[in-house]
């Protein structure tokens, strides 16, 4: 325990310093030495941007957003894509080599010289967050998208996190298991590990949502005025009762259904805008600027906690917000640490921007080049 925290620690504060991309959609190659600070990949449609930012998720999260078939992200033709970097550590000058290559089957991760057999610690050393049009499923969406959003801050915040979370999936799937064999014969030691486990991912995720709510004020105020926002955390079982209680007295209910009804899988959030459901009252606009206030809360929250910079990807910063928005929003990133990757078709995106810590890169027809 003492040891994985202290190896927490260490690995953390990271943002990319280059970036070597093979064969990863219609780029053949890319090399780039991207700001600390604010990236902007300018470019007509089809150009590769959104493959770029495709990129270095893969090389934060070893999987892409896009598709879970890596052959669809290999460029036609090639048998596997590589992504490579070098993650920069604090404010030192030191970078630890890091790279992912991704074959139609096979998967091949490297951290400082050493290959991983799971994502989990590339994830950590090389946190990486994506808003992208279709992120205010995460508001209107299903709550499986919620669950993960509070996962992903859990699991960066809490050491201990992914082991119970994995403690409590094992036990999930063997009383599903066991239910839709029909039976009810040996159930207590699942539902045991259940609220062993449940019951720490629980309070973990509520822990992870306290700690994010200032964050989350200050940026929906800064975004949105002066409508009262909040952020409600649904637990997956009446909490006022013990989560065991909650099992044994749902066992004939789970046994028709063959599946277990309550517990931490189906925890769920939602955001409150004026005492109502956010979703139901908000523009696609207002949708938008909302995600960005959950997401870059995220990010804000990493940066004071780990002193992690980490890396957002933005993908089409613009769409769906008006001038006025778009320039808060900048504002708002140029006050941030994180390490930003936005991009956009239209270069007018930049004439707000100011050009500290700014790099800009043009993509056209598969080719990335700096400006
Ligand atoms: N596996 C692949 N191999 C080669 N090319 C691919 C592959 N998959 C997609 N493409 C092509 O890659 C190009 C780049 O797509 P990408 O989504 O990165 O563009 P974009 O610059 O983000 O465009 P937009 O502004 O429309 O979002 C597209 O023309 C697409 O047809
Ligand atoms: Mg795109």
């Amino acid at each position: 325990m003492a040891m994985s925290i202290i190896h927490f620690v260490q690995i953390a504060h990271m943002s990319l310093a280059k970036l070597d991309v093979t064969n990863v959609r219609n780029i053949e190659t890319a090399n780039l030495n991207p700001s600390p600070r604010l990236n902007f990949i300018v470019g007509p449609n089809g150009s590769g941007k959104t493959s770029l930012l495709e990129s270095i998720h893969i090389l934060g999260r070893a999987r892409s957003f896009r598709s879970t078939q890596s052959g669809q992200v290999i460029r036609f033709q090639q048998d596997s894509l590589t992504v490579a970097g070098r993650v920069i550590e604090g404010e030192g000058l030191a970078t630890t080599p890091i790279g992912v290559r991704l074959g139609r089957r096979k998967r091949e991760i490297a951290l400082a010289g050493n290959r991983l057999q799971s994502s989990a610690e590339l994830i950590r050393a090389f946190p990486v967050l994506l808003i992208q049009p279709s992120s205010s499923g995460l508001l209107d969406g299903a709550p499986k998208a919620r669950r993960q959003f509070l996962d992903w801050g859990a699991f960066h915040l809490d050491a201990s996190f992914l082991d119970n979370w994995r403690g409590y999936a094992r036990a999930l799937s063997q009383r599903n298991a066991l239910l839709r064999s029909g039976t009810s014969r040996g159930i207590e030691i699942w539902n045991h590990e259940l609220v062993r486990y449940g019951t720490i991912v629980d309070c973990a995720r509520f822990a992870y949502a306290e700690r994010l709510r200032p964050y989350f004020h200050t940026a929906v105020s800064h975004f949105l005025g002066q409508m009262p926002f909040d952020l409600d955390t649904v637990a997956g079982w009446d909490r006022t009762k013990q989560l065991d209680e909650v099992l044994i007295a749902d066992l004939a209910h789970d046994l028709r259904d063959g599946y277990t009804h309550s517990g931490p899988h189906k925890a769920d959030f939602q955001v409150q805008a004026d005492d109502r459901p956010a979703k139901n009252y908000l523009s696609r606009g207002q949708m938008k600027l909302l995600v960005f206030a959950l997401l870059l809360a995220q990010s804000h929250l990493l940066e004071e906690s780990l002193g992690s910079k980490g890396c957002v990807l933005i993908d089409d910063l613009a769409s769906e917000l008006d001038n006025g928005n778009r320039i808060k929003l900048l504002g708002f990133l140029h006050q941030r640490q994180a390490q930003f990757f936005i991009t956009a078709t239209d270069p007018r995106i930049l004439e707000p921007a100011g050009m500290v810590e700014t790099a800009v890169f043009h993509a056209e027809n598969g080719r990335v080049t700096q400006v």
